[in-house]
C-alpha cells in the first residue's frame, strides 16, 4: 500500500518485531483484569456440550484430544450420530495424515458419552451450549442445565452474538455463566473468545483461560456486546466489503485485493463458506429489534435467490459440484448491476488500494471504539482476536498493530474522507480515541 510508510526496516527486522509482539500479546491476554493470578480454579473432570452440529462437535472433539471425557446431548438421534459421524471422520483424516493411530482414534470416540437426556450432565464440571443461534433456544436449554447442573459447574455458550448476560439471567446462577466463544471449525482455530458477563465470577473467568491453555486455544477476554470483539468488527468490515460492491467493485476484485494484503480469504470467499444465511438472519432480527423495515443489500437479494454460498452451490460465487473452488457468476454480477440500478448508483472504478484501505480502516475504527468501552482489555487482544480467529496476516501483526505502522494520522485522514462522502455511513465517523491518539502523536500500541 502505498500509505505505508516507504523508509520502512529491512523484512527481517519486521518479522523479529511482529513475532515478539505476538508473544508478548499472548502474555499479556492471560492477564484478566480484576482476577489475580494465583485466584483457585475450578477443576474440570468431565465436560457437558450440548448440540452435535457443526460446532459441538469439534468443540468437543478439543477435550477429547486431552483426555477429558464428554457428554454429548442432542434432541434427535440421527442429529446425534451425524455428529458423532462428523468427529469419526475427522479423527480418521487424520490417521491417514500419520497423526493418529487406529487405536487413539478409537481411545478418543470411547471418551464421548452421547446422550438423548439430561441425567448424565449431573456429572459434569463444565457445559458448553452449541445449539441454534435463537435466544428462545438458549433458554430453554439453560433453563434445563440450571435444574441439573450440580453446582459450581460452569454454564458457557458458544453464541456468536447474543447477550450472555441475558443468558445468564435464564439461571439462578449467573455467576457461574460466561460466553466460551470457538471459531469453525472449533478443532482447528486458535482463538477462544472467553465471554465475561456482568456477574461472571473471577474464578469461573480463570479457570476457562486455564483450560483453553491446557486445550490449545489462544484466549482472549471480551465484553458483552453484539458480536463481541472479532464478530462485531467482522460486521464493519463486511460492510465495508458490500460498500465497494454497491460502488463498482466485484466480489473477486475485493477478495484478490484483501488477499493479496494477506488476508487468508477474502470476504466473499469466506461468506460463501460460512453460509450467507446466518448474516442475513442477524440483519433481519437487527431490523426487528429496532422495529424498522429491512433494506435488503446485495447479501440479502442473493438470499432471497436460495444462494446461501458452497452449501447450496452458489452465493456470491458458484460452485462446480463436488468443488470448492470459487468461480465468479453472471447471475452475480447482474444482481449487483440490477440493485446499482434500481437505487441510482453509477458504478465507479475502484482501486485495490482503496479497497485494503476502506475493509482494514473499518477494522480499526470499531477495534478502537471497542478499546475505548472496556469491551477489550487492550488493542494487543484484539490483534489476537483477529490473526488466530479470522485470518489476519500474521506478519502485519494484526489490524491495530498494522494501524500503528501505517501511522494513526493516515488512518484518520482516510475515514474522515471516508465520512464526509455524500451518503456515508455514520460508522465511517472516526472512533474518537482514534482521534485523542492522534493528538497526542500516539499509537495503539506505543
Ligand atoms: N457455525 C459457525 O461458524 C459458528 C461459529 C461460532 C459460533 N457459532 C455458534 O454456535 C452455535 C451452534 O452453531 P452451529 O453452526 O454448530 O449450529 P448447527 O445447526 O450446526 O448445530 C446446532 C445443533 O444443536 C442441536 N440442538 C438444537 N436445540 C437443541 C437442544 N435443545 N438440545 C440439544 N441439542 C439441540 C441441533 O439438533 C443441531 O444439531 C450457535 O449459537 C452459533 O451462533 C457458530
Amino acid at each position: 500500500m502505498s500509505s505505508v510508510n516507504s523508509s520502512r526496516p529491512p523484512q527481517a527486522e519486521v518479522a523479529a518485531e511482529v513475532a515478539a509482539f505476538i508473544e508478548h500479546a499472548q502474555r499479556l491476554a492471560s492477564q484478566i483484569l480484576g482476577v489475580p493470578a494465583d485466584t483457585p480454579l475450578r477443576p474440570i473432570h468431565k465436560v457437558g456440550v450440548i448440540g452435535a452440529g457443526t460446532m459441538g462437535s469439534g468443540i468437543t472433539m478439543n477435550f477429547l484430544n486431552v483426555g477429558v471425557p464428554v457428554v454429548l446431548l442432542e434432541m434427535k438421534q440421527d442429529a446425534l450420530d451425524r455428529g458423532l459421524a462428523t468427529i469419526r471422520r475427522n479423527y480418521e483424516n487424520s490417521m491417514k495424515k500419520g497423526k493418529l493411530t487406529a487405536d487413539e482414534v478409537e481411545a478418543r470416540m470411547a471418551l464421548i458419552q452421547p446422550s438423548l437426556d439430561h441425567e448424565p450432565l449431573r456429572q459434569v464440571d463444565l457445559v458448553i451450549e452449541a445449539v441454534f443461534e435463537d435466544m428462545s433456544v438458549k433458554e430453554k436449554v439453560f433453563k434445563a442445565l440450571d435444574e441439573v447442573v450440580p453446582p459450581g459447574a460452569i454454564l458457557a455458550s458458544n453464541t456468536s452474538y447474543l447477550d450472555i448476560d441475558r443468558i445468564a439471567g435464564f439461571t439462578k446462577r449467573p455467576q457461574d455463566v460466561l460466553g466460551l466463544h470457538f471459531f469453525s471449525p472449533a478443532h482447528v482455530m486458535r482463538l477462544l473468545e472467553v465471554v465475561r458477563g456482568a456477574k461472571t465470577a473471577p474464578d469461573v473467568l480463570a479457570t476457562s483461560m486455564a483450560l483453553a491453555k491446557t486445550i490449545g486455544k489462544v484466549a482472549v477476554v471480551s465484553g458483552v456486546c453484539d458480536g463481541f470483539i472479532g464478530n462485531r468488527m467482522l460486521a464493519r468490515y463486511g460492510a465495508a466489503a458490500q460498500g465497494l460492491i454497491h460502488a463498482g467493485a466485484l466480489p473477486q476484485q475485493v477478495d484478490a485485493a484483501l488477499q493479496a494484503f494477506g488476508m487468508a480469504m477474502g470476504p466473499f470467499r469466506m461468506g460463501d463458506l460460512a453460509g450467507l444465511d446466518i448474516g442475513w438472519a442477524t440483519r433481519k432480527r437487527r431490523a426487528a429489534e429496532a422495529g424498522v423495515p429491512m433494506r435488503p443489500i446485495v447479501a440479502d437479494l442473493l438470499c432471497e435467490a436460495g444462494r446461501f454460498g458452497q452449501k447450496t452451490g452458489a452465493g456470491w460465487y458458484r460452485y462446480e459440484p463436488g468443488s470448492r473452488e470459487p468461480l465468479p457468476d453472471p447471475v452475480t454480477e447482474q444482481l449487483i448491476a440490477d440493485y446499482r440500478a434500481a437505487h441510482g448508483i453509477t458504478p465507479r472504478a475502484v482501486s485495490d488500494e482503496e479497497v485494503v484501505q476502506r475493509c482494514i480502516y473499518a477494522l480499526v475504527n470499531e477495534g478502537a471504539r471497542i478499546l475505548e468501552e472496556g469491551i477489550a482489555a487492550r488493542a494487543s487482544d484484539i490483534d489476537l482476536v483477529y490473526l488466530y480467529g479470522y485470518g489476519f496476516p500474521k506478519h502485519r501483526g494484526g489490524p491495530m498493530f498494522y494501524a500503528d505502522t501505517v501511522g494513526l494520522a493516515e488512518v484518520l485522514r482516510c475515514l474522515e474522507r471516508f465520512a464526509a462522502e455524500p451518503g456515508a455511513d455514520p460508522s465511517w465517523q472516526p472512533a474518537p480515541l482514534l482521534r485523542r491518539l492522534v493528538s497526542q502523536g500516539r499509537g495503539f500500541h506505543r
